[in-house]
């Protein structure tokens, strides 16, 4: 079974979640709910929910319980995504093969959009009546969200992303901003599946975030060898976006052969950390390995 077909019921599944919870754009506020549907539906990889989904799976957790966390973890990034294209930030017009947000609508729109998806991130863990977790592991849920988008998650790699266009980064450096803008999501992801387990194994849980971490930042170095190498049309973002605006990145520091290099080391030391689940982890072994 290819990866694609793998990840078709997961997909589905978090489409229809995330219709469902965001507002009709028939209901007011009309031009922001538009907006918000118009960035999180039909559109984009959905690799957090998928990892929400499949952690949740390798520790037989019913589908159902994740659909809340794969939502969640997809709102935050789609909220970061909007915020991510406008001006004052990458200045992009084109997101998942579509007009960027602020184009299709407009800036404040945008912002807006943007807040309101991350409020309704926390509002989903929070009140998802399909979670089964008791109270304590929700709020350990939304403790886990909370801090990855933050300033010592998400927007705060965004925050050292910003400052150091321009800038000439080390590798420790570069990594950092790699580690927080995308790393501290996708390790969310795999983290809030893993609370939807109470009473999980600690050696199993450290082994299932060491994957996180280390798929984490591959996968931002792959995205940067793609915005190399990769065809606008294909990735639905404009190719070459991060030398227009002379960001760090791993091809520019280290180029393209060692930044493959390093993505494919971080990959075997993700599927190296999944040894201990044997069979059941394979679904995140085929994730790690794309
Ligand atoms: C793009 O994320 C921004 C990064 C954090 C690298 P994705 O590559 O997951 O974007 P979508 O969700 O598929 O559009
Ligand atoms: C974005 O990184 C990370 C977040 C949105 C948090 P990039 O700026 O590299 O993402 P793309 O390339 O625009 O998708
Ligand atoms: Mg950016
Ligand atoms: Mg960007
Ligand atoms: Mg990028």
């Amino acid at each position: 079974m290819t990866l694609q077909t793998l990840l078709i019921p997961y997909l589905a599944r978090v489409e229809t979640a995330l219709a469902a919870w965001i507002p009709e754009s028939s209901k007011q506020p009309l031009r922001l709910h538009a907006a918000m549907r118009y960035s999180a539906l039909a559109g984009g990889k959905r690799i957090r929910p998928c990892l929400v989904y499949t952690t949740g799976r390798a520790l037989g957790v019913p589908l159902e319980q994740l659909d809340g966390p794969a939502c969640a973890v997809e709102l935050i990034h789609v909220y970061s995504l909007i915020h991510d294209d406008l001006p004052a930030m990458d200045d992009d017009d084109l997101r998942r093969g579509k007009l960027t947000c602020h184009k299709e609508f407009d800036e404040a729109t945008a912002v807006l959009a943007g807040d309101a998806l991350q409020s309704l991130a926390f509002y989903v863990l929070a009140h998802d009546p399909h979670m089964l977790v008791d109270s304590k592991l929700r709020l350990a849920m939304v403790e886990a969200l909370a801090l990855a988008s933050g300033s010592r998650g998400m927007a705060g790699g965004q925050a050292l992303d910003i400052v150091a266009e321009g800038q000439e980064l080390n590798l420790s450096e570069l990594e950092n901003v790699h580690i927080h803008k995308t790393g501290a999501l996708i390790r969310a992801s795999v983290c809030l599946a893993t609370l939807c387990k109470p009473g999980l194994d600690e050696a199993v849980r450290t082994a299932l975030d060491h994957y996180a971490k280390c798929i984490g930042l591959a996968f931002q170095i792959q995205d940067d060898i793609l915005d190399v190498e990769g065809a606008t049309e294909v990735l639905g973002k404009r190719q070459g976006a991060d030398q227009a605006r002379n960001k760090p990145t791993y091809p520019a520091l280290l180029g393209l052969a060692p930044a493959k290099a390093r993505a494919r080391d971080l990959i075997d030391e993700a599927l190296t950390s999944l040894q201990p689940l044997a069979t059941q982890a394979d679904e995140l072994r085929a994730i790690a390995g794309t």
